[in-house]
């Protein structure tokens, strides 16, 4: 792809990251086909800042996160953390910087122990940012249940004392025990009502700003990523489509596929925390695409070209790159 600039401002960088699951059928297991969950993926997060991942389910954003945790194995691509090459590094070498990124989930059940108090969970974080002393341990406990809206009194309750919402505060203030300088966001809203979902989403914008904290923030609501995000790539069927600020995404989209998504947007209200629901009607799996763009099939500009040859990303702005040999030089006025 072409070059996205890179400073030491960049905390997250992401080159041309690949990810197939093999599909396997028949009594002896054979290789069946390929599920191309990511492909070529790039992309760069600033610090304090926040880069948005959407698209429909099934695209591979979560696949993306897993890569960067380093829970699967990249097939191909590199993975720089502020700067370092953690691609190929192992389990022990992973380890002192296993604390430095840290996720949250839709359902934070995946962070928090059921079996134990949120006191524990959070003291569990502590150990491993290195606070021993118990004295030391229930001041910073104290503190960080403060910062996420919470009472002290919380600590000795469990998760499941608690609401949807409240159980994201916590798992918010488990990923920030150990002082983390960037979080994986993976649809932390999503299974929360409105209301609940704008105040969590302000305290992920206030403690981005006290504590200098850069996200990935994955989500297929685009009025959550337009409100929240600085940075926009939009994914589909394991490639991203288009990557942006947030502003140009919103003002200027120019992909196909993001016409699609934000047509699917009621009322696209960056500063209104109202609902929507922006998937499409066809899953973004893909099982040995066939030649050319993964978007051919539902795309209303397709020609022949679109069919047969590689499409690269072409730059139409500062920082806007969009995988669209077509629109990327003739704009997008013509359908919509
Ligand atoms: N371990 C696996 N083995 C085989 N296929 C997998 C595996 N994990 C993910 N996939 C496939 O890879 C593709 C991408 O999945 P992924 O979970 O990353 O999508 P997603 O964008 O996070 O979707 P959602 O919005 O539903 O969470 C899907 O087709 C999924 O079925
Ligand atoms: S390359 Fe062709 S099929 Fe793909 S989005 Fe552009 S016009 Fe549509
Ligand atoms: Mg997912």
């Amino acid at each position: 792809m072409n070059e996205i600039r890179s400073d030491n401002g960049t905390i997250l960088e992401v080159e041309n990251l690949k990810k197939y699951f093999p599909i396997r059928r028949g009594f002896f297991q054979r290789i069946n086909s390929w599920v191309r969950a990511v492909e070529n993926v790039s992309f760069q997060i600033a610090r304090a800042k926040t880069l948005g991942l959407v698209g429909e389910s099934g695209c591979g954003k979560t696949t993306v996160a897993r890569l960067i945790l380093k829970l699967l194995a990249a097939d191909g691509g590199q993975i720089l953390f502020n700067g370092q090459d953690i691609t190929q590094l192992d389990e022990k070498e992973m380890k002192p910087l296993r604390k430095e990124i840290q996720i949250i989930f839709q359902d934070p059940y995946g962070s928090l122990n059921p079996r134990m108090t949120v006191g524990q969970s959070i003291a569990e974080g502590l150990k491993i940012a290195g606070i021993h002393s118990r004295s030391q341990q229930e001041q910073r406990l104290e503190k960080l249940l403060k910062m996420v809206g919470m009472s002290p009194a919380s600590s000795d309750r469990f998760p499941h004392e608690f609401s949807g919402g409240q159980r994201q505060r916590v798992g918010i203030a488990r990923a920030l025990s150990v002082e983390p300088a960037l979080i994986i966001c993976d649809e932390p809203v999503s299974a929360l009502d409105v209301s609940i979902q704008a105040q969590i989403i302000n305290l992920l914008k206030d403690l981005q700003r006290q504590l200098q904290l850069s996200y990935l923030f994955i989500s297929h609501d685009l009025n959550v990523v337009g409100y929240l995000c600085d940075m926009v790539a939009v994914m589909y069927k394991g490639q991203i489509m288009e990557y942006a600020p947030t502003d140009a995404l919103f003002d200027d989209p120019i992909h196909p596929y993001t016409h699609l998504l934000l047509s699917a947007i009621p009322d696209v209200d960056r500063n209104n925390d109202t609902e929507m629901n922006a998937t499409a009607d066809e899953p973004g799996r893909t099982l040995n695409p066939a030649d050319g763009c993964s978007f051919q099939d539902r795309c209303p500009l397709a020609e022949n070209r679109c069919r047969h040859d590689l499409i690269e990303f072409e730059q139409t702005g500062p920082d806007h790159l969009v995988r669209c040999w077509k629109t990327a030089r003739d704009g997008t006025d013509s359908f919509l």
